[in-house]
């Protein structure tokens, strides 16, 4: 008897079927999304590979943010925000009326523009922070769990002799890798990253690009980024969209090299964005 595929997905824990690198994590079909009346994505059509770095770039108000708060339903929580099409995540509707959100969310996690660690929360707290809202965690648990997202994130050496400092004390990109921590501590598959250096001195941007190299062996990354320069060293794939719409998605070598659409050209020279 043939088995029948099931939408029941246990979205909480690395699965262990994740698809092989560079297959797709994500197949989104004909993604559509409005604000109320406004439709801002037109029917974004692209498959997103497993640990590779993803970047979406395009103009200011194209739909970046929108779009990769599609992947993880975050669009939704908007009054009067909804989204049309397909997202498939490991195979899996990610809108199917069984997903939930939560638990989806924890497979998919997000790291924001401006670092937003909790100020007088403790270093170590702060990394807790996400799991403790999942599960319970034991004493004995803690500490290693701190100590490897901390690692995670390069974030260890700066920080093993301050553990109970607030997260507040530190640094503008120190806190955006504790946020970085925070996400991996609750061992998701995918992170995304919405201009997370935006708000960095080029040394902290430096430092978060190095991390996304040695991240993505493990984890799939989308990041938004209005810096080419950035889009260029970071990622494997470049998406970009103009007005709501997916003008190019390729391999970003291609893309910055010999772009096939002549907008993309005129954006990734600066003539216009
Ligand atoms: N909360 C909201 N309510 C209503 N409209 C919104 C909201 N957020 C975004 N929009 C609109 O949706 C469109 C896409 O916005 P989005 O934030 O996705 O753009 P973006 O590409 O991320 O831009 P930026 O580079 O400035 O961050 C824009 O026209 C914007 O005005
Ligand atoms: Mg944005």
């Amino acid at each position: 008897m043939g088995e029948q595929p099931t939408l029941t997905v246990e979205f909480s824990a690395k699965s262990g079927d994740e698809p092989a690198p560079g297959e797709p994590k994500f197949r989104a079909t004909n993604v559509e999304a409005w604000f109320g009346d406004n439709r801002v994505l037109k029917g974004i059509t692209m498959n997103i590979p497993t640990q590779r770095v993803t970047a979406i770039i395009g103009p200011s108000g194209c739909g970046k943010s929108t779009f990769i708060r599609c992947l993880n339903r975050l669009h939704e929580t908007i009054p009067g925000a909804r989204m049309a099409g397909e997202i498939l995540l490991d195979g899996v509707e990610i809108n199917g009326h069984d997903i939930d959100p939560v638990l989806l969310r924890r497979k998919v996690g997000m790291v924001f523009q401006k670092p937003n660690p909790f100020p007088s929360m403790s270093i170590k707290e702060n990394v807790l922070a996400g799991l403790r809202l999942t599960r319970r965690l034991g004493k004995k648990d803690q500490g290693q769990i701190a100590e490897t997202a901390l690692r995670g994130a390069a974030l260890w050496d700066e920080v093993k002799d301050r553990l109970d400092r607030p997260g507040g004390d530190l640094s503008g990109g120190q806190q955006q890798r504790l946020c970085i921590a925070r996400s991996l501590a609750v061992e998701p598959d995918v992170l995304l990253m919405d201009e997370p250096c935006s708000a960095l001195d080029p040394i902290a941007t430096a430092r978060i690009e190095d991390l996304l190299h040695d991240l993505k062996a493990r984890y799939t990354i989308v990041i938004v980024t209005h810096n080419m320069q950035q889009a260029a060293r970071v990622s494997d794939k470049t998406a970009f969209l103009l007005s709501g719409e997916l003008v190019e998605f390729g391999a970003t070598d291609g893309i910055f090299t010999s772009p096939r659409d002549r907008r993309t050209e005129d954006y990734i020279t600066g003539k216009f964005g």
